[in-house]
């Protein structure tokens, strides 16, 4: 972790001197998911842009805010845009939301992203991811945390925290929210899937696809933070319907969503 302390060492210092709280927990709102800050009691804002070194969120739907807000009294740190490999940057950038939170001290992070469904999943679902598929990506971070270390892998066995999800799983039902399970599959992008690729992710025990959350679950676990992770099915994977995919509907959906996932999400908070 060396290397990113050097990296990023004016910057998180510029930060701990303008946060208005240390944070207990991060949040990470994903695609068309960002509204939810607006739900939160923002105590400060700060725009990722006024941060020197900070890479630039360059999606539609990805605002660059670090909002530091409260949600019944718990102190939240919250990312409105998150950055993604496929916009072209090397996973030492694309971490570093998770690396600013832990050098914060917030050690309990949740994860959003918006993703396209098969199996049993629909768009509007909200699914708990209970598990990952991430080969492609894991060459990259280990060479950045080093993967093989016996910290790292130990901390690999709660992941994401058993904790975490059972928690989430409490606020589904105290909040009659239907929450659905699966398996979570990082595809690379930056373009979506083939039809093809879906019937491998299908026999392989994929439930969704997605292009984001494993770079930063898996960092955050390295780094010994509990995460859970849920991902909102925005649109039938390629192939299962006979759509084509955009990211209009991919918004528009995350759209329909809004009001249970807000219910959700600050139930969770609640319960942590
Ligand atoms: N594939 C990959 N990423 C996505 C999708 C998808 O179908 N939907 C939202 N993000």
């Amino acid at each position: 972790m060396l290397d990113l302390d050097k990296k990023y060492d004016e910057l998180i210092d510029n930060l701990i001197s303008n946060v208005p709280f240390k944070p207990e927990i991060g949040l990470v709102l994903g695609s068309g998911l960002g509204e939810f800050a607006e739900k939160t009691k923002i105590i400060k804002t700060i725009p990722t842009n006024e941060l020197i070194g900070y890479p630039e969120s360059t999606v539609e739907g990805h605002k660059g805010f670090i909002h530091f807000a409260e949600v019944n009294n718990k102190k939240l740190m919250i990312y409105q845009g998150r950055i993604h490999p496929y916009e072209g940057y090397n996973i030492s950038e694309c971490v570093l939301p998770i690396f600013i939170a832990y050098k914060l001290g917030v050690n309990k992070i949740i994860l959003t992203n918006a993703a396209g469904g098969l199996n049993h999943l629909q768009p509007a679902d909200l699914m708990l991811i209970t598990s990952m598929i991430s080969f492609n990506i894991k060459k990259q971070l280990g060479e950045l945390i080093g993967l093989a270390s016996t910290q790292a892998r130990n901390n690999f066995f709660n992941f994401p925290s058993n904790r975490i999800n059972d928690i989430i799983r409490n606020a589904a039902l105290k909040e009659e929210v239907v929450l659905k399970e699966g398996v979570y599959w990082y595809s690379q992008g930056p373009s979506y899937e083939t039809p093809a690729e879906i019937r491998m992710v299908h026999k392989l025990g994929g439930d969704a696809v997605g292009m984001s959350t494993v770079h930063e679950a898996i960092f955050a676990s390295a780094l010994g933070m509990e995460i859970g992770a849920i991902s909102c099915i925005t649109n039938y994977a390629a192939g299962i319907s006979a759509n084509k995919l955009n990211h209009q509907e991919v918004m528009e959906t995350a759209e329909l969503v809004k009001e249970k996932f807000e219910k959700l999400i600050k139930e969770i908070i609640q319960l942590m």
